[in-house]
């Protein structure tokens, strides 16, 4: 619901002007993954991301659960027309054969509940074959840079009020894991973990075994 009515106003986070350098450099690594590969993208939003896989992976199925915001990703930028959409809860993903070359989720990580974050894991194993890798990037918390923390559940997961144009305010989980945190999360799942870490943002790549 918080992102249906926000596709409009999402990439006004994009703007923020001492995240720049950071986005640049995410940039920069995100172009060098997955060069010439069918890869999929979970909650891919308004398309911030897809524009820039889609210059050279080989074919970005692009999902989100919000057609809204998929409308958004569509008015991208996709000279290569190798971008497909697809309305998809990432809790009830596609059975996809044969299974994909590769996962990227920006900035979903940070929203999974932490209870359910294993159980989100293994279905983003599921959609793609062995040796492929997954690559989520996400908020590190800066103080007067971030929403404010407003309460923690009792599962541990930390929430921020976020308030619209309309005025209108959500309570979203928004988790700001560590690098161990992330890795620990992978551990008996994947192999080849890295990780960037930046002042705003992280990345975490890492592969499922062969
Ligand atoms: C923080 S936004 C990130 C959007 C985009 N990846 C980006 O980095 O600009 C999170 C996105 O996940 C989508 N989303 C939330 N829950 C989802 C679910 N269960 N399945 C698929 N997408 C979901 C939202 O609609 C939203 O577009």
């Amino acid at each position: 619901m918080y992102y249906q009515k926000r596709a409009g106003e999402y990439e006004q986070i994009y703007q923020k002007p001492e995240r720049q350098a950071d986005l640049q450099q995410l940039k920069a690594y995100l172009s060098r993954q997955w060069m010439g590969k069918h890869i999929v993208e979970i909650g891919c939003g308004t398309g911030y991301w897809t524009e820039i896989l889609a210059r050279h992976c080989a074919l970005v199925t692009a999902t989100d659960i919000h057609q809204e915001v998929i409308e958004q990703a569509k008015l991208k930028a996709y000279p290569r027309q190798n971008v497909q959409f697809e309305i998809m809860d990432f809790y009830h993903p596609e059975r996809r054969q044969p299974r994909l070359e590769g996962l990227f989720g920006g900035f979903v990580w940070s929203h999974v509940p932490l209870q359910g974050l294993r159980d989100f894991l293994l279905l983003c194993l599921d959609q793609i074959e062995a040796g492929a890798e997954l690559i989520f990037m996400d908020n590190q918390y800066v103080e007067g840079s971030s929403s404010p923390i407003h309460r923690t559940d009792e599962h541990g997961n930390t929430c921020q009020l976020r308030t619209l144009k309309s005025g209108e305010t959500f309570e979203i989980i928004k988790n700001f894991p560590d690098k161990i945190s992330v890795q620990q999360s992978i551990s008996d799942l994947c192999t080849d973990f890295e990780w960037l870490e930046l002042k705003y943002f992280w990345a975490a790549k890492f592969k499922k075994p062969a």
